[in-house]
């Protein structure tokens, strides 16, 4: 009745924004990521404890937050078609939360993988995405490490809205993604409510959707042939493309500051110094970098010249993992 599950964050290379239902939380495009480690999220589930309880990052949760945890329960009740009684949560993350790094993504993975396995469900990847979706969209991308394709699916229960793992970590273990922390405030309009404004009332949205559609098998391809350039040519496209769909809403949606233009503008002077690095930037102001082994010291010594007051360095991660089982 009682199972702890680690996973692990993920960056989209191309970026899942807007929703076409909100409540099955149902994309209107698909989206391509990879999974990092070593940062990742460590969550317990427990049935049958005295009351419901959730605990996120050592704080009682409330309202909302608290809400989400306990909605995704209801669906491990209703998959395990027994009453398991309240449960307990518990969920902490070592990397810095809010910070337009998705430790949504990696907690929601995490609480999908430790809630079926509390309740005695079988393990299943495709169920466990499905599950983690309904909690966080990007979290389906993070119950299988390397890099996973959350399909849009087209049915109206999303039972075909799901990611698949396309390459594991170990296929471009080579590959390195330096997170560039200019900022560390809490985002000013958190995803959820910034997609809706745009899908809402951005004109240039289905330019968007077509475009990022189509950006997807393309990404897959460049990963296959680990082509580093392109790569990351498509990952500052897509980037840029999400932002200026956002910039366009009404109210218009800015998520980049000043320090943040002035490291991804820099990018362009490492090139053509022969420095191999791309950026790609979420719902918030800290870029990512795309670059490989050889240049990680250097991407992280280019961001800290620009302003960055913190680097975490990652590689490609692995699935989340179950850690006990009781
Ligand atoms: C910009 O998955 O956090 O990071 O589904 O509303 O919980 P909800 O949103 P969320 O949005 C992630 C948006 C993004 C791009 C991405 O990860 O694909």
């Amino acid at each position: 009745m009682k199972a702890t599950v680690r996973a692990h964050p993920n960056i989209a290379l191309v970026k899942y924004w807007g929703k076409r239902d909100e409540a099955l939380i149902l994309p209107h495009q698909s989206s391509l990521s990879l999974t990092l480690a070593p940062i990742h999220v460590t969550t317990t589930v427990e049935f049958g404890a005295g009351s419901d309880q959730v605990e996120l990052h050592g704080h009682a949760a409330k309202g909302s937050e608290r809400d989400r945890v306990l909605r995704l329960l209801d669906a491990v009740r209703v998959q395990a078609g027994r009453d398991l009684g309240p449960a307990k949560v518990v969920s902490r993350g070592d990397f810095p939360m809010a910070a337009g790094l998705a430790s949504s993504a990696a907690g929601f993975a995490a609480l999908a993988v430790a809630g079926r396995a509390a309740a005695g469900l079988p393990e299943d990847t495709r169920a466990s995405s499905i599950l983690a979706r309904r909690g966080s969209g990007s979290a389906c991308r993070s119950v299988q490490g390397g890099f996973c394709e959350w399909m849009r699916g087209e049915r109206a229960d999303g039972e075909d809205s799901y990611a698949v793992q396309r390459f594991d970590a170990g296929h471009w273990s080579d590959l390195r993604m330096v997170v560039a922390i200019v900022d560390r405030g809490e985002k000013e309009v958190k995803s959820r409510d910034g997609m809706k404004g745009t899908v809402e009332t951005s004109p240039y949205y289905p330019a968007w959707v077509k475009d990022a559609e189509a950006e997807v098998p393309r990404a897959r391809e460049l990963i296959a042939k680990k082509d580093l350039e392109a790569l990351g040519e498509l990952c500052e496209r897509n980037a840029w493309r999400m932002h200026s769909t956002s910039l366009a809403a009404d109210p218009p949606l800015c998520y980049l500051s000043p320090a943040t233009l002035g490291l991804i503008q820099n990018l362009r002077e490492q090139r053509k110094k022969g420095v191999p690095v791309w950026f790609t930037l979420d719902a918030g102001p800290n870029p990512v970098l795309l670059t490989d082994a050889a240049h990680e010291v250097a991407a992280e010594a280019v961001a800290r010249a620009c302003g960055a007051v913190d680097v975490v360095r990652c590689v490609p991660g692995g699935d989340a993992t179950l850690l006990t089982e009781h």
